[in-house]
């Protein structure tokens, strides 16, 4: 009776069921009322009672071997049953939905032209301080050209009635401030990120949008370099033929400073409601680093020589895609953000 025993456990040791009913076949061929186990308890009673205690616990290491092989077995069709339901691979995906924002599509065309002429991305913080924001990029306190960029001051206690030094970022300038403190000569980075400006919200200006800021300091930069790496991005970005032209302007933090034109692209130059019947449009704001400050930033001006630029991203994105309502960028309204590129 030994061996049989020792035979029978090491079938079911072995069994795999290779459906439910297979499983139930095996439960009901060793436990039912007629089935293997019942007969060899049956048996037992007819064995010389010196082997009853081996053999009774042979008998019921084999009953626990069932009923843990059917157990073990049966959880094993449930987990795979959760398996085949949840994950069928050969399902067809469904159908792709959604597109790129235009912002984004137009941020990513942007870094990645300046990322080819060898720029890295630089980040900062929105929540930003006076003096990265304003002091360290040359504008004194209380001089109006703090005027030109209306800001959101966030007042550490709302009891005092005073702005405090921290404020929402209200260009990315403050992102050079940042990249010539931590960086090594020469810099040369973009910085895309979101700006803040207490302004009414309208068809050409929102307190919210994007900017992306440029700088590049090394030994003999020039403005020449300053005006073929803006050519250069006008070309990629609108085409080649696309003119540009540069016109005197002011920046705290650049001297000297100059607004860039280009050709526009909505008119070809003939003149329309877009360029003001000119034939021109503004795109962006740039010069040559002010050298006071290189020195805030411990940079030594008769060393180093820099330029930097800035320009918003809705007002490129604007003329790119004959957008006449900085708003549409904001309501994310289906109708307008499905008219873009697919993820
Ligand atoms: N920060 C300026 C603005 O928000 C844009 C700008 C102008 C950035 C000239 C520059 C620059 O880096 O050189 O209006």
């Amino acid at each position: 009776m030994n061996e049989r025993i020792e035979q029978i456990l090491n079938e079911v040791r072995g069994f795999k069921a290779d459906s439910k009913e297979a499983l139930e076949n095996f439960r009901i061929t060793y436990l039912s009322k007629k089935g293997i186990i019942p007969a060899l308890f049956a048996d037992f009673k007819t064995i010389a009672p010196e082997l009853r205690k081996e053999m009774g616990m042979k008998l019921n290491e084999l009953k626990n071997a069932v009923q843990e092989k059917v157990e073990e077995q049966l959880q094993l069709f449930e987990s795979q049953q959760v398996d085949t339901f949840d994950f069928d691979m050969s399902m067809p995906a469904n159908e792709m939905h959604g597109a790129r924002h235009p912002l984004s599509i137009v941020r990513r065309d942007i870094n990645s032209i300046f990322e080819h002429l060898g720029f890295t991305i630089a980040e900062g913080p929105e929540i930003e301080d006076d003096y990265h924001v304003f002091s360290a990029l040359n504008f004194p306190p209380d001089h109006p050209a703090r005027d030109m960029q209306d800001t959101f001051f966030i007042s550490k206690d709302p009891s005092e009635n005073k702005p405090s030094d921290i404020l929402l970022r209200t260009h990315t300038s403050s992102v050079q401030v940042r990249a010539m403190e931590s960086r090594k000569m020469p810099i040369r980075i973009i910085a895309p990120g979101r700006v803040f400006r207490n302004e009414a919200i309208s068809a050409r200006a929102h307190c919210i949008f994007h900017q992306i800021e440029g700088l590049y300091i090394d030994k003999n930069v020039s403005f020449v370099d300053l005006k073929q790496t803006l050519y250069h991005f006008v070309q990629e970005f609108f085409g080649e033929g696309t003119k540009v032209r540069f016109r005197p302007s002011y920046f705290p933090f650049t001297e000297t400073s100059a607004e860039m034109d280009i050709s526009c692209n909505i008119c070809g130059g003939e003149g329309c409601n877009i360029c003001k019947h000119t034939g021109w449009v503004e795109i962006l704001g740039c010069g040559m680093c002010d050298p006071n400050i290189l020195i805030s930033s411990g940079i030594d001006p008769e060393i180093y020589t820099g330029f930097a630029f800035g320009m918003g991203i809705e007002r490129i994105a604007m003329l790119k895609y004959q957008i006449n309502d900085l708003r549409l960028f904001f309501e994310n309204d289906l109708r307008f953000l499905e008219q873009f590129e697919l993820a």
